[in-house]
């Protein structure tokens, strides 16, 4: 109907039709970026799970393209990895064709309703098209369940250094970290996670990858763990820890190892990012490891008001690690650079002595359902800056920093329809800052429904969706201050043709 696709983003992929969830089994492979993703064709909310695929070359417009892998008599097919086995290791290639391995978690609904423990194991599928078609192993499942209810979500991975393929997997409260020479036979090789960091419901959806220390020649490992409920804001969230690698063990820092369930190592603060983990084979991952998570909650993701399809992903950001005065290390998170040839230039300013209240865009200049905006605060000190989105039936998404708490928010509720679910308007969402820094960069996408809010270079990220009323019309900047100052505005509409 009308009122979905006035809901539908423009520059975040959505399914043509009814459900999606986790990204799945991203992998790169001659130009072409491979998006799969948890989909129920059927209807607009979560059901017998298959793998949706779509492709895309700039990873921001996509391809989707037929249905990759269906439930069948063993399961769904729930959230798994994919790998270019370019060596044929795995020995599944012929006649010279290298093959592309996907590993899933098959969820055995049957066994699950009979009341069984085992009904997660993992299992192979692979494709000897780069990805458009998919046959699954003759001799699944791979790893059979131990008797753990909550075993799944494999992410596999090369490990060049000690020359192995890796797998980590979820299961419960813990991450399991597994080995192989031809991604069909896996050994346990370690576990990490139980009393670290935030447990307040099940582990979900790892990703466990190396990645140069920006700036220096450093390499860290980078373990990423989704978590629901029991994020920083409530429900859905993910979490990350930096280590060390010996080829068997992941050794967290040691700042990390103590790590309490409350704490702000999250890759993304607001409510909206969920489940996301990396590309693999993409160019230069060693430095850049590309990243999507899903821009839902399950608090309330069934019950968003989009009816014939539901959910987008976020937009795809790069994970640069970096060492802090402080010398730990922290995520920072950018927008992809392909978004940035997308990206038309409408204005840009330098404001001095502003008295009040900044209108930093509205519809008469730009597209603000396709919005990119940056800029600087140099003044933050004892103060508090709002942005607020609005449109003329008086919906308002504000979002900021107050530096006397020392936290970044968003309040959304006001910003619309909110009455689907109680847990989607009820509270403020914060971020603590962790830079010290005087100045405030801030990046901000807004896409009629999303707002992606890149604070201190991304080193702190809020995502939430909203759903107005009317479309939104203008963004203004204020603070109680009587004059402030913005430095290097510049605001951009997406071009999407
Ligand atoms: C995370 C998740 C995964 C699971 C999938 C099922 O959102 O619960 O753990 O594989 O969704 O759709």
């Amino acid at each position: 109907s009308e009122k979905n696709d006035n809901y539908r983003p423009n520059f975040h992929f959505t399914p043509k039709k009814n459900w999606m969830n986790d990204p799945n089994g991203m992998f790169y492979l001659n130009g072409t970026y491979h998006l799969f993703f948890q989909h129920y064709p059927e209807e607009p909310k979560w059901g017998p799970m298959h793998w949706g695929h779509a492709t895309s070359k700039d990873l921001i417009r996509w391809e989707e393209k037929s249905i990759a892998l269906y439930p069948d008599e063993k399961g769904y097919i729930f959230s798994g990895s994919a790998v270019v086995d370019k060596n044929n290791t795995s020995g599944l290639g012929k006649n010279g064709i290298i093959p592309i391995i996907a590993m899933f978690t098959y969820h055995d609904i049957v066994g699950e309703r009979n009341g069984e423990e085992e009904y997660q194991s993992q299992a192979i599928a692979f494709s000897l098209d780069e990805g458009m078609t998919w046959t699954k192993y003759s001799r699944n499942p791979v790893i059979s369940n131990p008797g753990i209810r909550d075993f799944r979500d494999p992410k596999i991975q090369w490990d060049g250094e000690n020359q192995q393929w890796l797998m980590v997997l979820s299961a419960n409260d813990k991450t399991l970290i597994y080995t192989s020479g031809n991604l069909l036979d896996w050994e346990l090789a370690s576990e990490f996670g139980k009393g670290v960091g935030g447990h307040g419901g099940v582990w979900e959806c790892p990703d466990f990858f190396p990645i140069k220390v920006s700036n220096t020649n450093e390499t860290k490992w980078v373990l990423i763990q989704s978590l629901n409920p029991g994020a920083y804001n409530g429900g859905s969230g993910t979490q990350y820890f930096i280590g060390d690698f010996d080829g068997k063990n992941f050794i967290p820092e040691n700042y990390l190892k103590d790590l309490p369930a409350e704490h702000d190592y999250w890759l993304d603060f607001g409510k909206d990012n969920y489940a996301g983990v990396t590309w693999s084979n993409a160019p230069h991952d060693i430095d850049e490891r590309v990243f999507i998570g899903w821009m839902s909650n399950w608090q309330y993701a069934q019950e968003v008001p989009t009816y014939t399809w539901r959910s987008a992903m976020t937009i795809p950001r790069v994970l640069e690690v970096k060492k802090k005065n402080d010398n730990t290390y922290r995520i920072f998170s950018k927008p992809v650079k392909q978004l940035d040839s997308l990206s038309q230039l409408k204005y840009s300013n330098d404001m001095e002595n502003t008295e009040g209240e900044f209108l930093l865009a509205d519809k008469s200049r730009v597209n603000m359902d396709k919005l990119r905006i940056k800029l600087q605060i140099p003044e933050i000190e004892n103060r508090e800056y709002r942005f607020e989105l609005k449109n003329s039936t008086g919906d308002q998404l504000v979002f900021g920093y107050n530096d006397n708490s020392g936290n970044f928010f968003i309040d959304r509720r006001n910003s619309g329809n909110t009455g689907f679910s109680e847990n989607f308007a009820n509270r403020i969402s914060t971020a603590p800052r962790t830079s010290d820094k005087n100045i405030l960069p801030i990046e901000i996408f807004i896409d009629k429904t999303s707002v992606e809010i890149f604070y201190d270079s991304g080193e702190t990220v809020m995502t939430e969706i909203f759903f107005p009323h009317a479309p939104m019309e203008k963004l203004s900047l204020q603070s109680q201050e009587n004059d402030f100052s913005i430095k290097k505005l510049k605001v951009y509409e997406l071009q999407l043709n």
